[in-house]
């Protein structure tokens, strides 16, 4: 395999090391929804997802847009029969929008009315045209909403593995209020937080001044949501005309770096930027540098109990820029990486591995988050690269290795984690950088849903 890739190297402007399923994606930056991809996939599904085999056909789904989704629908007396229609057809669209299917999103549906019932769950179908055949034979139960209710048992009983979770995808239940709930909804949403579930509220024909009284609640929204910062909640004026919303409702539901409610790779990586300071860099070219960094970093959620960024300088000597506790919040970090400054000097770069996992991934060996080391270097090591990166490795440290011009591809390899072809990437100018960087997003996203299994 090995001799196969570097003759294809000295080739490339910016690609991947092996030739492998990796490199078929392209490098393209990561879109928020690809309409309704699942649309036209095969109707054959085996009855459980489990013995589910890889089949080239397009039954994958989108698969920029994961996510276990529960679409709680309205069955009270409230909304009424023919409310209840239009609000099915509504859940259709979005689903089918969503792009559905086996490495893309999988939907589910309860019905919340006097007692919630499971329609079905995440595993039942996964391709669109079986769910929105199975929405249609939804049967309007009626009662009250207890929408509070009928959250708690979608947190407890909808999101298990048994019914098609899937670890390390966003959890997320799609809640529909038409008017006001009849319960109290803030427990529920304290024990969907606790199950890591995202609550969206999707309220339709908000109460009006005249009804107010009648609401237990009126900030019944803010007290249900995931986290009451605007993102998880939605209106719709009433059921009617109500095509515009779909696309901005799906667009939402696929934008997991805000999915912080549910462990995702978004928001439990520590991640530690290597970055290469010696002379043959350059001032301007040492800014693209920053800039990969950068782009890699605004990606995740960084916060004190979500993704942690750092960065190491390295010539023949190290300096630590920033280490993963000093900055908790993304405008931080991305200010403190603008302002590295360039050190200029030699290139020792397996000293500075084994400076960074003892000084920067030393201190947070507690963390639950994942760990990754980007390095991005442009010439040859004057030291041994191989041991250094073997014990980053036996930390449990993941490496991706990013060589620019003189980078040696034997040091690239050595250095990456296996599967070297997916952790290992060349370009000859420091303008390839940029594609570089959704392979390392797609990479550390990759590497991080295998580790949850
Ligand atoms: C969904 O799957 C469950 C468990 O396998 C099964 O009991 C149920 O009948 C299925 N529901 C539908 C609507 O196919």
């Amino acid at each position: 395999m090995s001799a196969a890739w570097i003759p294809a190297l000295g080739l490339g402007v910016c690609l991947l090391l092996l030739p492998g399923p990796a490199g078929s994606e392209g490098a393209e930056g990561k879109s928020s929804t690809q309409e309704a991809t699942g649309q036209a996939v095969s109707t054959a599904h085996p009855p459980t997802g489990k013995r589910l085999k890889k089949t080239p056909e397009k039954k994958t789904g989108n698969k920029d847009c994961k996510a276990d989704i529960a679409f709680l629908i309205d069955g009270s007396f409230n909304i009424g029969q023919r409310r209840f229609n239009l609000q099915k057809n509504f859940v259709g669209k979005v689903a089918l929008m969503l792009g559905i299917g086996t490495e893309g999103p999988h939907v589910g549906l309860v019905q919340a009315s006097e007692h919630p019932k499971i329609e079905f769950y995440l595993k039942n179908f996964t391709s669109a045209k079986d769910v929105l055949f199975a929405i249609k034979e939804v049967g309007f139960r009626g009662g009250n909403s207890n929408t509070g209710k009928a959250l708690k048992h979608t947190a407890q009983k909808f999101f298990t593995v048994d019914a098609g979770v899937r670890k390390g995808i966003p959890k997320v239940v799609v809640v529909f209020i038409d008017g006001w709930p009849s319960d109290d909804i803030e427990e529920a949403g304290i024990v969907a937080r606790e199950f890591g579930v995202n609550v969206f509220i999707v309220s339709v024909a908000k109460p009006i001044p005249e009804e107010l009284g009648m609401v237990q609640d009126v900030t019944f929204v803010d007290k249900a949501v995931c986290r009451n910062n605007g993102f998880f909640s939605y209106h719709m004026p009433n059921w009617f005309g109500t095509t515009k919303y779909v696309k901005p409702l799906v667009q939402k539901l696929c934008t997991h770096e805000q999915m912080m409610c549910s462990k995702t790779c978004y928001n439990s990586v520590n991640i530690a930027f290597l970055i290469d300071g010696s002379s043959s860099v350059g001032d301007s070219n040492f800014r693209l540098m920053l800039e990969f960094v950068s782009n890699i970093a605004k990606t995740f959620e960084i916060s004190d109990i979500g993704a942690k960024i750092a960065a190491v300088q390295f010539t023949y000597d190290q300096r630590t820029e920033f280490s993963f506790t000093d900055y908790s919040t993304k405008e931080n970090v991305l200010a403190v990486i603008r302002n590295i400054r360039y050190m200029s000097g030699g290139t020792a770069t397996g000293d500075a591995i084994s400076f960074t996992v003892r000084n920067v991934f030393g201190p947070i060996r507690e963390s639950p988050n994942k760990n990754f080391l980007v390095i991005v270097t442009d010439g040859q090591s004057y030291d041994d690269v191989q041991g250094p990166a073997a014990a980053a490795h036996d930390a449990g440290i993941t490496i991706f290795s990013v060589g620019v011009a003189w980078a040696p591809l034997d040091d690239l390899k050595d250095m990456a984690s296996k599967p070297k072809e997916s952790h290992a990437f060349f370009t000859r100018e420091f303008t390839g950088l940029e594609p570089i960087v959704s392979d390392v997003i797609r990479g550390i996203c990759r590497d991080f849903l295998e580790s949850q299994q």
